[in-house]
């Protein structure tokens, strides 16, 4: 129709390798805790499904153990053996079936692996835990300190440990390729392993992987080394970063920027910018005011000072702010997550509120068909008792 308004960004598909978005909205992974030994079932079927058919171009699974005590919970996600890697396949082709890209967030959760689900305190496992038949193991880390008092003591990573979890990113990777996924993400960021290294808050190596920022970064390039080799050239490369600890003495954003020069350097496509969690306080920066689009600032300063694109997340939950957030060259794709929980057809109402979709040609035609005729009712009937 001549009359709709231009092609908004967010709804432009956007081309990285080999993989077409058909859109620039994200769901960034959030973790659901309701695995068996990692294994995904029918819950996130149904979970994953809900946004594919809800507009995102983008889906990103959870932060996925790449090896058992890469866990953050007994409920997290792995993909270590071949029965996760089938699991994994329905969701995947749900995702597809529907248009959306499926992608996955590849981690290892460190010194804060062997935690609480959030809704049993989100702390250390505690007596109460392992009476409902959690498990405790222990946390691989950069160094033997805990995250606080309290938790558990994290043994110190060697050359071995090191060469065993770069090779478990690359075979995870691998796996997450044939069950179905066209974009991978390296988690680096909230305290997990990756990011562990790289803040000084929790890296107090004085071997080549501790110290300048050059050695802290190390490990996690040489995981980004592994996984990339690993991947085919099409297969664009995600890293989530905290851009900053948010605490004396922490890692800053003039960190994450000589950080994301790396990443580019090393083959990575998008740097997806959270920030905080290396504390106990708070899974992500306890430090930061909390208002829409807060952490869009650091996904602005990645793209332009890094030269790498960048992925913003972060209390967006309007569609103007978000079309807003990409004109404005805050970042190459916008992440909704809460919002997508509560509206889990967020990125089709976005459309609609865009004024791109006024007939639902963008909904599945299982639900446009009747919706269509429905809202042409609802607005008949509306202007019918305006003229009254
Ligand atoms: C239930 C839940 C689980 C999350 N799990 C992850 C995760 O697995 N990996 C990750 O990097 N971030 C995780 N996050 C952070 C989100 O990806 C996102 O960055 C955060 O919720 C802020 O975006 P929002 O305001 O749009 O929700 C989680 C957030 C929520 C609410």
């Amino acid at each position: 129709m001549d009359t709709q308004p231009a092609q908004p960004l967010l709804f432009t598909p956007m081309r990285l390798r080999g993989v077409t978005l058909p859109n620039r909205l994200v769901v960034p992974p959030m973790a659901q805790y309701s695995a068996d030994d990692g294994v995904a079932n029918d819950f996130h079927l149904a979970h994953y499904g809900r946004f594919a058919v809800g507009g995102a171009g983008l889906i990103f699974i959870e932060a996925t153990g790449v090896t058992p005590e890469g866990r953050i919970t007994n409920g997290c996600l792995g993909l270590w053996n071949d029965q996760q890697q089938r699991a994994f396949e329905p969701i995947a082709r749900a995702i597809k079936a529907q248009g959306a890209v499926p992608a996955i967030q590849l981690g290892h959760g460190g010194r804060k692996a062997s935690m609480q689900r959030p809704w049993f305190g989100n702390g250390p496992l505690n007596d109460a835990d392992l009476a409902r038949g959690e498990k405790r193991w222990q946390p691989l880390g950069p160094s033997a300190v805990p995250l606080a008092e309290g938790w558990l003591v994290p043994r110190q990573m060697d050359a071995d440990d090191m060469a065993r979890t770069r090779k478990a990113f690359a075979d995870a990777a691998l796996r997450a390729l044939a069950a179905g996924f066209e974009v991978i993400e390296i988690h680096m960021a909230h305290g997990y392993l990756l990011q562990s290294f790289v803040s000084p808050l929790s890296n107090f190596r004085t071997d080549a992987y501790g110290g300048s920022l050059e050695n802290r970064i190390r490990f996690p390039l040489e995981v980004v080394d592994a996984v990339r080799a690993a991947l085919p050239q099409g297969t664009p490369l995600f890293v989530r970063i905290s851009s900053e600890d948010g605490f004396e003495g922490g890692w800053t954003m003039d960190d994450s920027v000589v950080f994301a020069r790396a990443l580019r350097e090393h083959g990575v496509d998008v740097v997806d910018c959270s920030s905080g969690g290396n504390t106990p306080r708070g899974a992500t920066n306890a430090n930061l005011q909390r208002s829409p689009g807060y952490q869009v600032p650091f996904a602005r300063r990645i793209r332009q000072e890094a030269g790498v694109m960048s992925e913003a997340v972060g209390l967006i939950r309007d569609a103007r702010f978000a079309e807003q957030v990409l004109q404005e060259g805050g970042a190459d794709l916008v992440a909704v997550g809460r919002q997508f929980l509560y509206e889990p057809f967020w990125g089709l109402h976005a459309a609609h509120q865009l004024g791109i979709d006024p007939d639902f040609t963008r909904w599945p035609r299982q639900y446009a068909w009747w919706l269509e005729k429905w809202d042409k009712g609802i607005r008949a009937r509306e202007a019918a008792e305006r003229r009254a």
